[in-house]
């Protein structure tokens, strides 16, 4: 299939369009740059600089690339950001998304495979977490996503738009190729690794004290390859129907333990600084991959903590500086 990937500079993306060309599919990544890497992008692939909200360049790109589907990844997604900038955060994840749907249904491009967080389940009591758990977001950043995966429902209906709604968990480690290279950096594995290299002294717990066994926030960490492997299934379903799927592995590990497991893996010590909660913070989000395990034969091969950490290691050893040489 021939795929446009939107975001494909980016973290998740580069190592998604990896996985489509490995199983045989051509990508054409859209991407304005704002966030990701031209290096990222895998040589195969062809790349096209632009911004979601031009709609006549999305429209030229679909038609002239005989585009079969669409990977939308591209978004603006950092949580406190969103909270003080919640414009900047309706305009690029939903304006620009609704954008992107246009030209779609103007060139009778039907296939979707969204981009969605578990930031719409906001802070659920019932762990794990299944797809019908209720939608309660506590940010704008999640309220921004949710309403774009809302509103799918009525191309759907109206005009036989499928897509595949994935709500990723905490995305982690790296391809041999690709990895994570953010600024600023807000995710906790970089972060505990910028430690291990030497390059920031200690690494901010925020909040000590939740109710879990040892008082630190407790998140499922889903290696970035496996995640990129369901969006592959994922366009084997937009054929028949649309979807919505939980992407993590149904277990968690708590800051602390993914601190200790990075001293051990690098073999280097990693100081820590206890810091505030916050806001909005839930104590633990673990998805329940049933349904997408069920579905779609979603296998994950790299659900070890150690070697999560291990890969993003390895890829930040040789990548010193990120994507700059
Ligand atoms: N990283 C995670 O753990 C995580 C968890 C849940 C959901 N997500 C979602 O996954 C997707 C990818 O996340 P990521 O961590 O790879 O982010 P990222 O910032 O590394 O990648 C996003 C890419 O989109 C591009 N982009 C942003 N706005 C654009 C626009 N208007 N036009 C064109 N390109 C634009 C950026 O340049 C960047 O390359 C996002 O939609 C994010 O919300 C990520």
């Amino acid at each position: 299939m021939k795929v446009l990937v939107t975001g494909g500079a980016g973290y998740i993306g580069s190592v998604v369009v990896e996985q489509l060309l490995k199983h045989g599919h051509a990508a054409v990544v859209f991407d304005n740059l704002s966030k990701g890497h031209a290096a990222a992008i895998a040589p195969e692939a062809v790349f096209v600089q632009g911004d979601l909200c031009d709609r006549e360049l999305l429209t030229r790109v679909l038609a002239e690339q005989q585009i079969e589907a669409v990977i939308h990844m591209a978004a603006s997604s950092l949580v406190g950001e969103s909270v003080k900038q919640p414009h900047l955060y309706f305009e690029n994840n939903l304006v620009a998304g609704v954008t992107l749907l246009g030209a779609m249904l103007e060139t009778g491009v039907k296939k979707l495979v969204f981009s969605s967080t578990a930031a719409v389940y906001g802070a659920p009591e019932t762990m794990p977490i299944t797809e019908d758990a209720p939608l309660a977001p506590t940010n704008p950043y999640g309220e921004s996503k949710l309403a774009f995966e809302r509103l799918l429902r009525w191309y759907d209906e109206a005009y036989s738009l499928r897509y595949v709604s994935l709500r990723y968990f905490n995305a982690a480690g790296a391809s041999e190729r690709c990895g994570e290279d953010h600024a600023p950096e807000t995710h906790l594995i970089p972060n505990v690794l910028r430690v291990a290299a030497g390059k920031d002294e200690y690494v901010n717990v925020f909040g000590e004290n939740y109710p879990t066994p040892d008082g630190t926030c407790i998140r499922d960490y889903i290696h970035v390859i496996d995640l990129a492997d369901a969006h592959v299934l994922a366009l084997h379903v937009l054929d028949k129907r649309s979807e919505i799927y939980n992407l993590g592995y149904g277990s968690g590990y708590s800051v602390a333990e993914v601190v200790e497991m990075a001293r051990q893996v690098t073999g280097n010590w990693i100081s820590t600084e206890a810091a505030p909660r916050r806001a909005g913070d839930p104590p633990v989000l673990i998805a329940s991959p049933d349904k997408i395990m069920r579905d779609l034969g979603w296998n994950p091969r790299h659900s070890e903590l150690d070697q999560i950490i291990a890969s993003a290691w390895r890829w930040h050893q040789a990548h010193p500086n990120g994507y700059e040489k």
